[in-house]
């Protein structure tokens, strides 16, 4: 939904900007809309287009610069000029920040410079990776945040609050509005001569979000974002960003050790891509491989002490710890490479 709203303002800005407006004539009101990002999109960025009406058409996928992982500038630059001059309407740019496979980060800053060179609207889509802008020693992967257009972030993930809330952080608050609202209906919260809102001492607990998201009344998800606020503060956060990168550090510091493992994504955040490789196994890609992991990863979550995650990577079925849980420290790191030992080792015994 947070990468949703940001788009959507994403779209009333790409269209204010060539005199239409998106929110009454609909998304067809501009031709061809473009939206840039690489492969690494998350799915629902790509949902996102398919609800406000530019459908996956719009979809330029961006390719990768050397590393593999992160969006090719230059060629970020040529695709937005080629297709100016052949008629279509960039949209926006989307910069991920913490891909949900390897947790890379975009270059953000020179994103930010192409799109907005051009006019074009610059979203990051932070949704795991956001927080990581508290760790110093990565700090600049992220550029001038404040430069931004939008950013979608989920305190459901790193802040480990509840399961369903995910912040939009939009800077033209009137501009996101004009992306939902046609005209304001005439609630009781409104004086109706003069459209304000209409104040009661009860305005304190918050106002929610009546015009700024798709759904009119909605429990009050940001008071669990202040409670986790209140308990460990921005102090706490940033301790708790820390650890967690460097738990990510650990493991990739232990695969590098030992020659039974590969180290597939050197960490950025805290997210640490890595397989078990039987002796006499070459580390090239190959289904037997990763048949091989699948097994022990199987293996490893049903005991039970240590739950990764996997993914793909550069066509490697890959164990990926993504560490982000409140209690999590270094031990459950180390603990889980032990686990992937005894179990690669138990299995390639076998
Ligand atoms: C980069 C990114 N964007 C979007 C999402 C989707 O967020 P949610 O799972 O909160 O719907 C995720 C989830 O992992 C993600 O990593």
């Amino acid at each position: 939904m947070a990468n949703l709203i940001c788009l959507g303002a994403a779209r009333q800005h790409a269209g204010e900007r060539i005199g239409v407006n998106p929110t009454e004539q609909g998304a067809g009101c501009i031709p061809q809309p473009r939206v840039y990002a690489t492969a690494s999109l998350h799915d629902v960025g790509v949902r996102a287009l398919s609800v406000l009406g530019l459908g996956a058409v719009a979809m330029r996928t961006v390719p990768m610069d050397a590393s593999r992982r992160r969006a090719d500038s230059e060629a970020l630059e040529r695709m937005i000029d080629a297709d100016i001059a052949a008629g279509c309407t960039p949209v926006a740019v989307i910069a991920t920040a913490g891909d949900v496979r390897t947790g890379t980060v975009d270059p953000v800053d020179r994103m930010l410079r192409i799109a907005h060179d051009r006019g074009v609207w610059l979203h990051v889509d932070g949704a795991y990776g956001g927080f990581g802008v508290l760790d110093e020693r990565v700090r600049s992967l992220y550029g001038d945040m404040g430069a931004i257009d939008s950013l979608a972030v989920d305190p459901h993930k790193w802040m480990a609050v509840p399961l369903g809330c995910g912040a939009a952080i939009v800077r033209d608050g009137a501009l996101q509005q004009r992306s939902l609202v046609i005209g304001r209906p005439d609630f009781h919260h409104f004086d109706p001569a003069t459209r304000a809102d209409v104040g009661s001492p009860f305005d304190e607990f918050g106002e929610g979000s009546l015009y700024s998201s798709v759904d009119f009344s909605a429990r009050s998800r940001s008071l669990t974002v202040w409670a986790a606020l209140k308990e460990i503060g921005m102090d706490g956060m940033r301790a708790r960003v820390r650890r967690h990168l460097d738990c990510a550090r650990r493991v990739a510091e232990l695969v590098r050790m030992n020659d039974r493992l590969e180290l597939v994504a050197e960490p950025e955040l805290s997210i640490c891509c890595f397989r078990y490789i039987p002796a006499g196994s070459s580390r090239e890609p190959s289904t037997v491989l990763d048949k091989f992991n699948e097994a022990v990863l199987k293996g490893i979550r049903a005991r039970g002490l240590s739950v990764p995650s996997s993914a793909v990577v550069d066509e490697k079925f890959v164990i990926r710890p993504a560490f982000v849980g409140p209690n999590t420290e270094i031990a459950d790191a180390e603990l889980l490479v032990r686990e992937v030992l005894a179990m690669g080792d138990q299995l390639s015994a076998r």
